[in-house]
């Protein structure tokens, strides 16, 4: 969609990057660490000064700890990170729980790995988690459960009873969880994120997932990075060693450095809530409905009351004749669920989003 965007000149409210650049600080540091001479191989787990960095933000928002040494690693993004846990963790045969709608690596690395996917789904309006069907798709080859909170595409965020309930369900079982947190710093409402590895049961089983690109606005440097207790972190390494081995290193030294400075990530919620509420504003007298994203830069409208044609028709005839383009959600369930739902991602300057529901609003 983001290829017909360009194509047709529409406004790309498909894709998830931002339209706009990142803080000039930050690409300051890049450069001063580059002349500095840091531009050789970093070490494969990661340059320290980041890994360090990122255990006490990690203890300061969480109140957790992980061992920079052997519990935390940096890679080329979280992409990286969701291939190697998978791979780390399941082999031919293993059934892998996947709640859907579902980003779209998740699928073809547990079936790159032999594993079997087990569906379970998540329906409009909320997406709240069924908790009774995730328990009836566990068996005795469930190997590993695939959690990603705040959601790509509904924005839907866990709350500590989904924590309980996971907790409850995976407690006498030998089952693991990769936990896909790269929207951790974009909550709305006054909600707090609910990372797993705040549950005792969860942390001990569960490679958590994060990713600079959605925190600082630089999707395109791919530097992501997995928490997880030592025997897991050893497992990961493994694969993140013969994938790419390390990640650039000037951009880990600026990264660390950045880091230092707790706000660059705490007034990231109130820089995403205003975006996704100016787009409401703009959407509210239109005849999409929806109910406003609970996090993430993702927000979900249902245009039932305007067509009965397929998601995907329309988010390509809404590029195409008013030149804005969206993502249809049926493309994020196995099946193609058709729920009329399209995804906008609001992670735009102001003036587009402007103009994007202005569009809109004459459907
Ligand atoms: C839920 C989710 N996980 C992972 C990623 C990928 O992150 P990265 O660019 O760090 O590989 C994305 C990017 O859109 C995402 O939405």
């Amino acid at each position: 969609m983001s290829q017909l965007a360009t194509e047709t000149g529409a406004l790309n409210l498909s894709q998830g990057f931002p339209g706009f650049d990142c803080d000039p600080a930050l690409t300051a540091l890049v450069d001063e660490h580059m002349r500095a001479g840091r531009n050789q191989y970093a070490p494969m787990t990661g340059v320290p000064v980041l890994r360090e960095r990122l255990a006490q933000k990690t203890m300061a928002q969480y109140g957790v700890s992980y061992n920079p040494e052997t519990e935390v690693t940096v890679v080329s993004g979280a992409t990286e990170a969701i291939f190697a846990a998978v791979t780390a963790i399941v082999q031919q045969g293993d059934e892998v729980i996947v709640l859907e709608p579902a980003y779209d690596s998740y699928v073809p690395a547990i079936e790159l790995n032999g594993g079997i996917p087990v569906y379970v789904t998540l329906t409009p309006p909320n997406y709240a988690v069924d908790w009774s069907a995730v328990e009836a798709a566990v068996t005795e080859r469930t190997q590993l459960i695939m959690v990603n909170t705040p959601h790509n595409p509904t924005g839907y965020c866990w709350t500590r009873d989904d924590l309980n309930q996971l907790a409850r369900l995976v407690q006498d079982r030998d089952i693991w969880l990769i936990s896909d947190e790269v929207y951790e710093h974009i909550l709305f409402d006054g909600r707090t994120h609910q990372s797993l590895m705040t549950h005792p049961v969860l942390r001990e089983r569960t490679f958590i997932i994060g990713s600079f690109g959605k925190t600082f606005h630089i999707t395109g440097w791919k530097i992501g990075y997995c928490l997880a207790p030592v025997p897991m972190t050893a497992a990961f390494r493994k694969i993140h060693q013969y994938v790419t081995f390390s990640t650039a290193t000037p951009m880990q030294y600026a990264l660390a450095d950045y880091l230092s400075e707790p706000s660059h990530y705490q007034q990231l919620s109130a820089f995403y809530q205003r975006k996704r509420d100016l787009f409401l504003a703009g959407i509210t007298n239109s005849r999409f409905r929806f109910i406003p994203a609970q996090g993430s830069f993702f927000q979900c409208v249902s245009y039932d009351a305007i067509t009965t044609e397929p998601d995907y028709n329309l988010a390509v005839r809404l590029t195409k004749e008013i030149g804005v383009a969206s993502i249809p959600v049926s493309v994020f369930y196995h099946q193609q669920n058709d729920y009329h739902i399209l995804r906008f991602c609001f992670a735009k300057t102001d003036d587009v989003i402007q103009e994007a529901a202005e569009r809109l609003s004459k459907l």
